[in-house]
């Protein structure tokens, strides 16, 4: 609107504290494209609760953590509006209007959905009771986060391809019927790999415990560390092991990239010690990982600030979502009650 930037906007479920996984895949990102974009970020406690309805306290204790951990990395709220979306009602307005244009057959068929209500069905049973209408319908819904602020562009992961075409649907359809008003977003596929957990698996995850958080202190990180699954078949000091097959040699590649060649060759050759190579790894983790914990040690002594920076940044974005608003009720004939 005020200036010629493109619109990105970016999302997270508030359901706890970011760990290096979200670092490398989505926060390391945002912090360079806010000096080229207009950028949104929404904490999506209403997608949060289509899982967690049940557990509310846990949503609302993530909204600042989550905060925390988005300015602790480098996240200026100068450049970008932080926002929550319970606090912006025209979304869910927006979602009213929205699921008109969609089925039910399509939303079981988007392949994000799916997947998630294979998951739901391993976990309580096959008979699809666990199945909510919010849950099932939450691609509207975020279609209608990605509308509401206009957004140009959707920066994510492979995930969320099927939720960002499920949109582009939805702003096709709503233009074909009520005239062009609403801007098709485009998804900036991501290209960094997903990391690991400490234990091998291929995701890290909070409920998986092999995470490594940006809030953990440095004793935390050292015990995740000597915790952490290594070359099964090396026993002794000398034995020779395969770096590759070892999370400790997967790590060192990501936080000790200058001296990986000579860790993975002493491995190889049976000239390195598990111990002290997970001590030195865990102190890379540290050094890195100091001025993040640094700055969020400063929002967590000032949560004031916090506050602030939540309450301005949802006041904004809900201006430009009202703005949107009003377009789509001017464009659907139901503006009843405006002056002519
Ligand atoms: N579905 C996203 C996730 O699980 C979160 C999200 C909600 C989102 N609304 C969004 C992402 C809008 C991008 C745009 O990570
Ligand atoms: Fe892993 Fe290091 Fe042990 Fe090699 S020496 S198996 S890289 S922990």
């Amino acid at each position: 609107m005020e200036n010629n930037k493109k619109i990105i906007l970016t999302g997270d479920r508030p359901t706890g504290k970011m760990h290096i996984g979200h670092y490398f895949g989505s926060l390391q990102n945002r912090v360079k494209l806010q000096d080229e974009y207009e950028q949104y970020i929404l904490i999506a406690d209403v997608q949060a609760l289509t899982d967690n309805f049940n557990n509310p306290e846990k949503v609302r204790n993530s909204i600042k953590q989550v905060c925390m951990d988005y300015l602790a990395c480098g996240i200026d709220s100068e450049k970008t509006t932080i926002c929550v979306q319970s606090m912006i009602p025209e979304i869910a307005e927006l979602t009213v209007f929205y699921s008109n244009l969609v089925t039910v057959a399509r939303l079981e068929r988007n392949p994000t959905v799916k997947t998630e209500i294979s998951q739901k069905k391993e976990l309580f049973g096959n008979n699809g009771e666990s199945i909510t209408y919010g849950f099932l319908g939450y691609p509207v819904s975020q279609a209608a986060d990605i509308t509401s602020f206009g957004a140009h562009i959707v920066p994510a992961g492979e995930d969320q391809e099927p939720l960002v075409e499920q949109t582009r649907e939805i702003v096709r359809k709503f233009n074909s019927i009520y005239g062009d008003t609403l801007i098709e977003p485009e998804i900036m596929l991501s290209k960094t790999p997903r990391i690991k957990g400490l234990d091998g698996n291929a995701k890290m995850g909070k409920s998986l415990g092999n995470a490594i958080y940006l809030s953990d202190s440095e004793d935390e990180i050292l015990k995740k560390v000597m915790a952490a699954v290594t070359d099964k078949t090396k026993i002794k000091k000398d034995d020779k092991a395969n770096p590759e097959i070892c999370m400790v040699g997967y790590y060192h590649n990501l936080f000790n990239l200058e001296n990986k060649e000579c860790v993975f060759s002493e491995c190889r050759e049976g000239r390195r010690g598990c111990v002290n190579c997970k001590k030195e790894l865990a102190k890379k983790i540290n050094e890195y990982l100091l001025p993040i914990r640094n700055k969020r040690k400063y929002y967590e002594e000032h949560p004031e600030i916090v506050d602030k920076i939540l309450i301005e940044g949802t006041l904004k974005a809900r201006n430009r979502a009202k703005y949107t608003m009003s377009k789509v009720k001017k464009a659907m004939h139901i503006d009843y009650f405006d002056e002519k």
